[in-house]
């Protein structure tokens, strides 16, 4: 019987369930919250309904579908409006303002468990119990209760994970290659790096979670950014568009090496390494078939002329010549390519960079007879939150430019092999060098036998 009990406890909360009006609206959590509300709004999470490009792509699926697709996009998007039954219609002209409000406060705190990870499995149960982190937490307002599962990366795999509703294929994988990575061995959680101050690591935050509130060692930020500098840009949340440049910015990091000189007439060859090092899952993630990441090499003499150029951007937004966009291609059932994954029902490849994965790129160009020594390459991670072509299409030419954002750079020179760089002196494997710290070596074990001596 009680096995029976915890088996109908565990059943998601299924589509109409429930009623808008169970739910309390953002309104009266700010009033004694405020910090933390400041912190939400503009973010994706209040914005996940609202989002105008997300707001696009779901009538499209709508319509490709007919409707078929409706409950389960929105369960994510706006899970109030399919708790409430508010959804369908695909129109949102039910939906009511607090189920608008996206992934908000009241929702996110009356989880109480989950069925698991992946497309939604919350079990959400509004009313007088505000679930959290604490186990010691009053509030005049509310109950508290502590749940497990809020500081725990399960929480966000709830959402952070999509498999096609009818084909099971995995379209989201964030929260599965986190749970594959040495991060979810080392026990750092999706909140420690998205709702602290540490971005790659937990980094406290000590202070009152609100009014009233006892002084803690750690308070997590509600701020919780990913890459979006696009959507946030448009939305005019300016912090948020910052905070998630300042977080692509950490994300990985470049190596390059290339030869010190280089005759002209020939191919040189210089090769880039970039390194995952800052996320707990690949880069890109999330809707990553539509997330661009790239590299663009440039080579320019010190005459200024550009002698290489591979992945800059046209005046359309097209990226010219790049080697490699990271991120995967989804496929439709004819095994066509598709940036619509409701339609996906395969990988077609997949070169996304998974976390503290290195990869490589080689690019070779011709050094022209009158070249300018010296030479400079220089390497910048590209990240686009969606190819300008697909926006376009979607919103019209013109209307909404896809930001690109650098995500690392790095430089190298290469000289003029009849005058490298310094004099021969300076060299490090020089005879005169080598004698002159062999001798430094001498008068310091002189010194220190001499010292022991004397103590
Ligand atoms: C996406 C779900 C989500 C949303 C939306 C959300 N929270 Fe939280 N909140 C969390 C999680 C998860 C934690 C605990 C993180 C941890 O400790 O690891 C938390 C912690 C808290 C805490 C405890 C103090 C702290 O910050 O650690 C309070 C209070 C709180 N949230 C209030 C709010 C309010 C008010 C809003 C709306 C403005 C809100 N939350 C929106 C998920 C959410
Ligand atoms: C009258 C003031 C007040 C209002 C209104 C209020 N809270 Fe709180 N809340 C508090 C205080 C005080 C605490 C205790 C914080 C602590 O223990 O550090 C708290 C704690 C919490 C916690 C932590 C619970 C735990 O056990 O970890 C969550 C979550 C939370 N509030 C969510 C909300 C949400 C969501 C709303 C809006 C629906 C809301 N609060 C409205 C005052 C308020
Ligand atoms: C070690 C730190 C770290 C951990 C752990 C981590 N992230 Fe991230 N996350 C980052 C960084 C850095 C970025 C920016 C790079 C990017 O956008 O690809 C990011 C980006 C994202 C994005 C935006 C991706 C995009 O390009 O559209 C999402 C969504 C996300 N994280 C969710 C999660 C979830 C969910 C978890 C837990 C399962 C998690 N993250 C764990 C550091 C981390
Ligand atoms: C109820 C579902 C849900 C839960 C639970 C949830 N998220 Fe999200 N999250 C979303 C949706 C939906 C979006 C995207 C909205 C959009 O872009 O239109 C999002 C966006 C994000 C982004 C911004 C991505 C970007 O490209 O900038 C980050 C980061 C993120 N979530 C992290 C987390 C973390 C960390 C947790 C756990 C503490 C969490 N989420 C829990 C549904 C959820
Ligand atoms: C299980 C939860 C879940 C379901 C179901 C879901 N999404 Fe999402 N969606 C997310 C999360 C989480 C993100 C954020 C990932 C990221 O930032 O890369 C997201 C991001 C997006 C984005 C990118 C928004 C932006 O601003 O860049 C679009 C577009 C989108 N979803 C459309 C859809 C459509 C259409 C459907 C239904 C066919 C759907 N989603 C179903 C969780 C979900």
């Amino acid at each position: 019987m009680l096995l029976l009990g915890c088996a109908n406890a565990a059943e998601p909360t299924a589509s109409g369930e429930l009623s808008s009006s169970d739910f309390t609206g953002t309104d009266r959590c700010i009033q004694c919250h405020a910090i933390i509300h400041s912190q939400w709004d503009g973010t994706m999470h209040s914005n996940a309904y609202t989002d105008p490009f997300y707001l696009k792509e779901f009538e499209t699926a709508s319509q490709d579908t007919d409707g078929l697709i409706d409950s389960f996009c929105s369960r994510c998007h706006t899970p109030i409006g399919v708790v409430s039954g508010e959804i369908p219609p695909a129109d949102g002209s039910r939906l009511s303002g607090i189920a608008k409000d996206g992934v908000q406060c009241d929702f996110c705190h009356t989880v109480s468990g989950s069925n698991g990870t992946g497309n939604a499995p919350f079990i959400v149960t509004p009313g007088d119990t505000k679930w959290g982190p604490f186990n010691d937490s009053r509030s005049a307002y509310h109950d508290s209760e502590y749940l497990d599962l809020h500081t725990k990366s399960e929480f966000c795999g709830m959402c952070h994970e999509v498999s096609h509703p009818v084909n099971g294929l995995l379209i989201d994988d964030t929260y599965p290659v986190w749970k594959n990575s040495t991060y979810a061995q080392e026990g750092v959680t999706c909140q420690d790096c998205h709702m602290t101050p540490g971005i790659t690591e937990f980094e406290a935050n000590p202070g009152r979670s609100g009014s009233g509130a006892p002084k803690r060692d750690h308070i997590s930020l509600h701020s919780t950014v990913g890459g979006n500098a696009f959507v946030t840009g448009i939305l005019g949340a300016d912090d948020v568009k910052k905070m998630a440049i300042e977080r692509l910015e950490k994300a990985a990091t470049l190596d390059m090496s290339s030869p010190e000189t280089a005759h002209t007439g020939e191919d040189v060859t210089v090769e880039v390494s970039i390194t995952n090092s800052g996320a707990g899952h690949n880069i890109p993630t999330g809707v990553s078939e539509i997330r661009q990441i790239w590299l663009e090499v440039r080579v320019t003499d010190a005459g200024g002329r550009e002698i290489y150029n591979a992945g800059r951007t046209d005046n359309k937004g097209g990226i010219i010549s790049a080697l490699k966009i990271y991120n995967n291609v989804l496929g439709d059932d004819q095994g066509d390519p598709t940036l619509s994954f409701w339609l996906a029902d395969r990988v077609l490849s997949d070169n996304r960079i998974g976390p503290k994965e290195t990869v490589s790129e080689e690019h070779t160009f011709f050094m022209p007879e009158n070249t300018v020594y010296p030479v400079t390459v220089d390497a910048i991670l590209k990240y686009r939150s969606a190819p300008q072509e697909l926006i376009d299409h979607l919103f019209g030419e013109g209307v909404h430019e896809v930001p690109v954002i650098d995500m690392a750079e790095i430089s190298n020179v290469i000289y003029d092999p009849g005058s490298p760089p310094g004099s021969r002196t300076e060299s490090r494997s020089s005879p005169g060098f080598t004698i002159f710290i062999a001798v430094a070596l001498l008068l310091i074990i002189y010194v220190l036998k001499n010292n022991k001596k004397g103590g």
